[in-house]
């Protein structure tokens, strides 16, 4: 099948999966503890797509374009037997990277299983290394060396090259960034820090909690100074930046004040099956129907190609007061 683009005339290359929508983690700007209690009730069983649905699925994205593959959640370790449906996504032929983005707490458990099925690199989120800024941060009182052993696990494992993801709010973490870069620097792992966004509608964003990518770039760099990196690949969302005395590399995700929509070819699976053309989208195209209603892979790859088509979203080239006070689907449903 001719691979379609859309309305801004973006090829779909990139898949995102979702495959629980539940997490160990509360952190306030994606699952506030005040919402997701103990009484929350996250989808039941029969609500979520099985590995074989994902993996049929998965195809179909494939055969429209996808190249490269991303498992999330919610908290994607947290799925029974996750390490089976890496297996079955890493046979798909085409498939040119297949990754996770977890929050790192159960990786030093997972990491060689999840190997060993074929999964190629790991990206770990982690806000802070000061116990009490990762508290304020997570909602939970973990301890963010269990984050560290994560991803030491994960290099022994062979899953690099490994990103670290650190979303900075201001007035909550930002004390803390230079501790982090001072950490990273010299290992092969890439840290890259997120403007805080307003995704979803339970974080209460506000402008003033982002820290610009520039004003850090500068901090961090009349620390240590940096020189910009031409991207790894077109479209690439972090902006790279090379440490002068060889001590390896950051990024910056400047989705707020540098919206990248323009070159964005991500796809997103819902945690139950459909699928969402923008991290900011009010809802998605139904495909665990069709699917579980008997369609065939060329009609599932034709739903999939014709809602590609249609598709205009640039939300983040569009962010006004009019659209931050939109309805829209949380982040933890359709990944990060
Ligand atoms: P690499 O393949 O390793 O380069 O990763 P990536 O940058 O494609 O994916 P990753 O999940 O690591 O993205 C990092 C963060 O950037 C996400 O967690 C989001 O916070 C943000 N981000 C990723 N994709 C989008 C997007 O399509 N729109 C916006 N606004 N933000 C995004
Ligand atoms: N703004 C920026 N990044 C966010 N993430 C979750 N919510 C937000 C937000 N509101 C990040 C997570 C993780 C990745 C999956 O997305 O911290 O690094
Ligand atoms: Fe969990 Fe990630 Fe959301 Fe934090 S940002 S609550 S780790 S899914
Ligand atoms: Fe893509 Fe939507 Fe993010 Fe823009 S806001 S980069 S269109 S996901």
């Amino acid at each position: 099948m001719e691979s379609p683009r859309d309305n801004l005339d973006r090829p779909m290359r990139d898949l995102r999966i979702s495959v629980t929508d539940r997490c160990n983690l509360r952190c306030p700007y994606c699952m506030p503890k005040e919402v997701f209690g103990d009484r929350y009730e996250f989808l039941p069983r029969a609500e979520i797509l099985t590995f074989e649905e994902i993996t049929r699925l998965a195809r179909s994205f494939v055969a429209t374009g996808v190249r490269k593959i991303r498992i999330t959640g919610g908290e994607p370790l947290l799925r029974a037997d996750l390490p089976d449906l890496v297996e079955r996504l890493s046979k798909i032929e085409d498939v040119e990277d297949l990754t996770l983005t977890t929050n790192g707490l159960l990786l030093a458990q997972h990491a060689q299983a999840l190997a060993k099925a074929g999964l190629g690199r790991v990206t770990v989120s982690l806000d802070s290394l000061d116990a009490g800024v990762f508290k304020d941060m997570s909602g939970r009182a973990h301890d963010p060396q269990a984050v560290l052993a994560g991803i030491a696990a994960a290099e022994a494992a062979g899953l690099g090259p490994i990103k670290v993801n650190c979303v900075v709010r201001r007035g909550v973490n930002d004390g803390t960034v230079l501790q982090l870069a001072e950490h990273f620097r010299g290992t092969p792992h890439v840290l890259r820090f997120i403007e805080f966004m307003d995704v979803g509608t339970l974080n209460a964003w506000d402008l003033s909690e982002v820290v610009p990518a520039k004003e850090l770039l500068e901090q961090i760099a009349s620390r240590w100074p940096l020189a910009p990196v031409d991207p790894a690949y077109p479209g690439e969302v972090a902006r790279r930046y090379a440490y002068t005395d060889g001590a390896g590399e950051i990024g910056m995700i400047a989705s707020v004040t540098a919206p990248f929509c323009g070159d964005c070819t991500r796809a997103r699976l819902s945690t139950k099956g459909e699928l969402v053309t923008c991290l900011f989208a009010t809802g998605g195209v139904d495909l665990r129907a069709p699917l579980r209603s008997g369609a065939s892979d060329e009609e599932l790859a034709q739903i999939v190609a014709t809602t590609w088509s249609g598709r205009t979203d640039r939300y983040s080239e569009d962010r006004s007061d009019r659209t931050t006070d939109l309805p829209r689907i949380e982040m933890f449903r359709i990944g990060g």
